[in-house]
């Protein structure tokens, strides 16, 4: 059976006080408005449609690559008026689940559940219960318990204030129900709004049942109005990732200090010290151990690497046993071979460093390919770039580049070549050859300071 899932982003989120739609704040480094379509996107046959009104364009472009439909509510008329702008998309044999782009973790488990429910012909709706249910839709139950409506804060009365279940504004039902109830709706309340709660009562007086879900935490129906609900929310799913990292045997030096944006998969026995980020797609292997304020990026780590302090990875492939910092940066292209080592203050750009190379101080390397056993002395420069293009340093197995080198590129050196400390090579240097290109050494006897005059 097809689902159609109506996202409501057409809010203004006012208190976020800001120029961004609020839904495309974001938590873990993602639009919280893509969290949600990428849960939806979950659900098998699943058409995806967005009511947009506040920074619409905006929010449009943001998902431009997504798939979905837009739909545009010029006024804000409520959640039912919302809706309703949808419903042209909507196919009338299927069932249409109900998200909001400002309540960005609920888990695609709870959808698929409640498109069950609705499937079987009823409707399914998510609610909680809150110590402090103040402000929220309360739920209605009847002497037999079953839902029978919600009432909004504006509207209820003392009694209805009490009750602390409220509505998540989250709810499926068939697609012919919602089409025919939503042109029922009225304005005739507090906020001279379309409730889409209003729907709920419209199903009990039909005599079609409304079954209540619950979510496992507060935190998966919890909405952002601010900042504040926006760093809760963000604190809680980093926690959540930390948990997971520490079930599937990754030792953390502290669950709090560790940000997960995006997908992180590590093998067993890793230890990650604290303040680390992960961000994009990391796969981390095994035995692998992490020093303090760590950032990776999008890239691959091999089994039993040892990534000191303060290194930056990004868009890199590390082989089993390498050693990478303290205060190391590896940018796009990195490629290093087992066993390789890039110590302190070593940057590397699009190069490949062989098997057991090392390029341990202070060092740039970038366009270059460095063969095996290789040995790149302290503060060693490949100079890749005149300005305009970008050329290729190669450097063969087991050569030794002495310290304070520049090599400008292009430019090769053989296999097991020698380079005198502080040469620039501007020639090719052949296969065990030495190299020494720099000033000759001086020695004047006698010589005199100068002396200040007058
Ligand atoms: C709504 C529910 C309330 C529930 C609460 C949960 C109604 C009438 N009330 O409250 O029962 O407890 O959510 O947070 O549905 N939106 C639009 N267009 C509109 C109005 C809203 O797109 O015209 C979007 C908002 O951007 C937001 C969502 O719908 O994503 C909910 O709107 P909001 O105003 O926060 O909800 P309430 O009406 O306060
Ligand atoms: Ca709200």
């Amino acid at each position: 059976m097809s689902i159609d899932v109506v996202i409501l982003a057409a809010g203004q989120g006012s208190r976020m006080k800001s120029s961004l739609p609020k839904v495309l704040h974001k938590v873990a480094g993602k639009p919280m408005v893509q969290h949600v379509i990428d849960q939806a996107k979950q659900l098998s046959n699943s058409a995806i449609h967005v009511v947009v009104g506040h920074g619409a364009a905006q929010v449009e472009a943001e998902l431009a690559d997504e798939g979905c439909g837009f739909y545009l509510q010029a006024e804000q008329k409520g959640t039912g008026h919302a809706v309703a702008q949808a419903v042209p998309g909507l196919r009338a044999d299927g069932v249409t689940l109900v998200l909001y782009g400002d309540v960005p973790l609920t888990p695609a488990s709870v959808f698929q559940s409640m498109v069950q429910t609705a499937q079987q012909g009823k409707v399914a709706l998510l609610t909680v219960k809150l110590s402090d249910p103040t402000g929220y839709g309360r739920i209605l139950r009847s002497a037999v318990n079953d839902v029978v409506g919600i009432v909004e804060q504006k509207d209820a009365s003392a009694d209805q204030l009490a009750i602390t279940e409220v509505n998540t504004g989250i709810m499926a039902m068939p697609t012919s129900h919602l089409i025919e109830w939503l042109p029922q709706l009225s304005s005739n309340n507090a906020q001279g709004e379309y409730y889409l709660t209003d729907l709920i009562a419209m199903a009990a007086n039909a005599g079609i049942s409304v079954q209540a879900q619950h979510p496992e935490s507060e935190y998966e129906v919890q909405g952002v109005n601010n900042r504040r609900q926006l760093a809760e929310l963000e604190r809680w799913y980093q926690l959540q990732q930390a948990n997971r990292l520490m079930d599937a045997g990754v030792t953390l030096a502290d669950p709090a200090r560790i940000d997960v944006r995006g997908e992180l998969v590590v093998g067993s026995d890793v230890e990650i010290d604290i303040n680390f980020i992960a961000e994009g797609a990391v796969q981390i292997g095994s035995g692998v151990t992490i020093g303090p304020n760590c950032v990776i990026k999008d890239s691959v780590i091999g089994d039993n690497v040892e990534i000191l302090a303060n290194s930056h990875i990004a868009g890199a492939i590390v082989a089993a046993g390498c050693q990478i910092g303290p205060y190391a940066r590896l940018r796009p292209g990195s490629d290093l071979a087992i066993g390789a080592k890039a110590g302190n203050f070593v940057e590397i750009k699009k190069a490949k460093i062989g098997e057991g190379s090392k390029v341990n101080h202070l060092t740039y390397i970038g366009d270059a390919v460095i063969g095996k056993g290789a040995n790149i002395g302290a503060g060693t420069i490949t100079c890749n770039y005149d300005g305009v293009n970008k050329s290729l340093t190669e450097i063969g197995d087991n050569a030794f580049i002495g310290s304070n080198s520049s090599l400008v590129a292009p430019v090769k050196v053989g296999a097991g070549a020698t380079i005198g400390a502080g040469s620039t090579i501007t020639s090719e240097v052949g296969d065990e050859e030495l190299s020494v290109a720099r000033g000759k050494q001086r020695n004047i006897a006698g010589w005199k300071r100068p002396i200040k005059k007058g």
